[in-house]
């Protein structure tokens, strides 16, 4: 905690140099009592990440948030802009208001960015499965949310360098919606890890649809989680970004069914789907891909 807290420190000192005194009282002083000092003093502004990231590997999960921060930013834009006329908003969202997705979406496009990302695999789980570093043929551990033993803290595991993508291959490489898990790209991946933390995720976004399939039934069948499920803000916000800025006007949804899941068409599916044996648990403290693709 107290490496946590010089790292927060640390971070509010280089992005808005207040007077140090005010800096120390960060977390202590609720309303700032002096009048001189910014309404949003003391805001963490970028993620942190840990000293126990190297150089590489914190290149690595900087971008992939800058990614995220994207990802998030235009699915909000999406839906401020077409609200539920949108086919996209339709499919993931049913008719439920669009508050709630717009401000999950928020939440990480602007919000207070006080959770760590770190390295050092402090509870064990990143070497318990991880094939780079145990030299096994089998997928393990990308990473995972520390849960009781740091509720603010994300591990990020080797396998995550090997596999994750940018979103500049967003719609290649045999990638499509339908047919592909949420986790081929860093961007998604990190925004279903940030929902698990309580600063993002508040105890109210949680997996409450596995897959695919699964997020699509819950918006027909107008169930309230919908716009607080965690696959299918991702899968939302993966669609829209496919749609409006990858490839415009076009995307890439993989095969749609209609209602009572009989193949429509199979559009844009050509190419082998990049990972689609395993799904991610529903518990979330670590997910499993696959990396046969590599
Ligand atoms: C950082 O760690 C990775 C292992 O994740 C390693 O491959 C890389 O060489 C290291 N980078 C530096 C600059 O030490
Ligand atoms: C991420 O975004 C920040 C803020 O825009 C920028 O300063 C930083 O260079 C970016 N990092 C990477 C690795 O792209
Ligand atoms: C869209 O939202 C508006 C206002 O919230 C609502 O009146 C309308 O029925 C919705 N349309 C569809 C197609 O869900
Ligand atoms: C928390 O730490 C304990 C003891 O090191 C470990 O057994 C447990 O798996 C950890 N929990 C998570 C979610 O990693
Ligand atoms: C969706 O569910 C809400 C609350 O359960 C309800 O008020 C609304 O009428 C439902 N909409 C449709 C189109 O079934």
């Amino acid at each position: 905690m107290a490496a946590l807290k010089t790292l927060f420190l640390f971070a509010i000192t280089a992005a808005t140099a207040l007077p140090s005194p005010m800096v120390l009282d960060r977390k202590e002083s609720q309303p700032l009592s002096s009048s001189n000092a910014p309404w949003d003093a003391g805001a963490t502004t970028q993620f942190p990440i840990h000293p126990s990231c190297n150089v590489t590997q914190r290149r690595q999960i900087e971008q992939g948030l800058n990614e995220t921060v994207e990802l998030a930013a235009h699915a909000k834009a999406h839906i401020l802009r077409w609200g539920n006329e949108s086919d996209i908003y339709q499919k993931y969202f049913g008719n439920r208001p669009s508050l709630e997705p717009i401000g999950a979406f928020d939440l990480i496009a602007k919000g207070n960015r006080d959770v760590l990302f770190r390295c050092d695999n402090p509870d064990g789980n990143c070497q318990l499965e991880d094939p780079f570093v145990q030299g096994l043929t089998e997928a393990g551990y990308a990473g995972h949310w520390r849960g009781e033993n740091g509720t603010d803290e994300t591990v990020i595991c080797e396998l995550s360098y090997h596999t994750r993508r940018s979103l500049t291959t967003m719609c290649a490489l045999g990638y499509n919606i339908a047919e592909s898990e949420t986790n081929v790209f860093w961007a998604s991946d990190l925004m279903h890890r940030l929902y698990h933390m309580p600063a993002f995720g508040q105890h109210w976004v949680d997996h409450y649809a596995d897959d695919y399939e699964e997020v699509v039934d819950m918006a027909k069948s107008n169930k309230t989680y919908s716009t607080h499920d965690s696959e299918a803000l991702q899968y939302f916000a993966l669609e829209t970004y496919a749609y409006d800025i990858a490839v415009p006007g076009v995307g890439c949804p993989g095969p749609q069914h209609d209602s009572n899941h009989a193949e429509v068409s199979g559009s844009s599916s050509a190419g082998a789907s990049p990972t689609s044996t395993t799904t991610q648990s529903a518990s979330a403290a670590s997910d499993i891909p696959e990396v046969s693709s590599l």
